[in-house]
């Protein structure tokens, strides 16, 4: 398959190059970047008004399957990456059964050899994510899975958590932690303070996130383990991440945009699309987030794409289960409200959702120079379309963006040189 992609806009942050410019894929690799390129091709893209970045790569996804595939399968989930513009994906643990064995790693990568997009599966660190007993972490790496994380809860005993660290130390195994201090948590995921009141609730507070997210930072100290923060929501976490890198601890992190586009006065408590894990935050956390993105404090923006079903959603805002879809909506929202408003450039926008992810994964993806794997985005930034939830490919459409208006269309996704996704 020979594929040229001509006159978009070309912006690859690992080489630093933004221009107009023509791209030859040949066998799945980039062959050639350069001006006007003429040569006999099976297909041609014409790119003209869009960006051409390198494929998406997102560090939190939730397949669901197996187990859930009422909500989600692997064939849909990578259906939905494509349309969000992702080539890869890192698939969260916590399915029926739980993915902690080489087997269960084993059936996702079978499955996902035949889907849209690349799937890296992440392996829990317990036995049934039950915070008992580590999972065979060296098992299901020679397996093949890119991280271990517990992710829908934290391993809450220091003890057990510090051993799956060493493990992951010396088996360079990045750690991806959901940090919640369950003891913590009064009766319902939404923000504490007028929400949780509303809901006659005390809800999760700051210091539910903050008060893990400081123990897993000193754990990553003790042990040398590689740790990747998950949906950091407060302002504090961003400040005990910058004493963390500067400490020295081997931390990145990563911000969804529903923490950065919501702030609780936009929560409508009657509707559970705005109940996730964890909640939206005030203003002033927002605001916090959005800086430490700008600083460079924050390395990814990933999605936490949680499907839920409508009925399971549809049991009010204490009984739903918390997580919104976000593959399709992540790249637009991320675009509009961070590039458009002037946090950051485009350039940045394209490192924090692609190749900053290649980093933590070490893997060589998130770069489109000559001789790399062709994972590739086209994306129109220039006309703004309004987010309609009844046209996601995910089974799921709990998201509460419905109808937002935003920038940055999907246009094309390419996984190893083949056109996944065509608007
Ligand atoms: O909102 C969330 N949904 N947060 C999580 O940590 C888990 C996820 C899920 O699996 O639904
Ligand atoms: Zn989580
Ligand atoms: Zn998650």
């Amino acid at each position: 398959m020979k594929l040229i992609i001509k006159n978009g806009r070309y912006i690859n942050p690992a080489t630093g190059a933004d221009d107009i410019l023509d791209v030859y894929v040949e066998d799945g690799l980039v062959k050639e970047v350069a001006k006007n390129i003429e040569k006999d091709a099976d297909k041609i893209e014409d790119a003209t008004g869009c960006i051409v970045i390198p494929g998406l790569i997102d560090l939190h996804t939730h397949l669901r399957e197996p187990g859930f595939e009422h909500k989600e399968t692997i064939k849909s989930g990578c259906e939905a990456a494509a349309a969000g513009g992702y080539t890869t994906i890192c698939a969260m643990p916590n399915t029926k059964p739980a993915c902690d064995s080489a087997d269960t790693v084993k059936y996702i990568l079978d499955k996902a050899a035949q889907a849209k997009v690349n799937v890296l599966p992440i392996g829990a660190v317990t036995k049934g994510q039950q915070g008992k007993e580590l999972a065979d972490i060296k098992g299901m790496k020679e397996a093949g899975i890119c991280a271990i994380s517990e992710d829908g809860k934290s391993v809450m005993d220091a003890a057990l958590y510090k051993e799956a660290m060493e493990i992951a130390a010396k088996e360079k195994l990045p750690v991806f932690a959901h940090c919640e201090e369950i003891t913590m948590v009064k009766g319902c995921v939404v923000n504490a303070g007028k929400l949780a009141d509303a809901l006659g609730v005390g809800g999760v507070s700051n210091d539910v996130e903050d008060v893990i997210a400081t123990r897993d930072i000193g754990l990553s100290l003790m042990t040398g383990a590689r740790l990747h923060l998950c949906h950091c929501s407060t302002k504090e976490s961003v400040n005990y991440i910058k004493k963390g890198k500067d400490g020295g601890a081997l931390l990145t992190a990563e911000i969804c945009p529903h923490h950065f586009v919501l702030t609780e006065d936009m929560v409508d408590l009657k509707d559970s699309n705005y109940k996730m894990n964890p909640p939206v935050r005030t203003r002033e956390d927002v605001e916090a987030l959005k800086n430490g993105i700008k600083e460079g404090i924050i390395d990814a923006i990933s999605t936490d794409h949680a499907p839920h079903a409508k009925d399971e959603k549809d049991k009010g805002f204490l009984n739903a289960p918390c997580g919104i879809v976000g593959l399709e909506t992540a790249f637009a929202l991320s675009y509009t409200y961070l590039v458009k408003e002037g946090y950051i450039d485009l350039k940045r926008l394209v490192e924090m959702m692609s190749c900053n992810p290649a980093k933590i994964l070490e893997t060589d993806k998130g770069d489109i120079s000559v001789g790399k794997p062709a994972d590739i985005a086209i994306i129109d930034i220039d006309n703004a379309y309004k987010i309609d939830i009844n046209k996601f490919h995910s089974k799921s459409n709990n998201s509460p963006f419905d109808g937002y208006e935003v920038f940055g269309k999907i246009k094309r996704t390419i996984v190893n040189g083949n056109v996944v996704y065509e608007a």
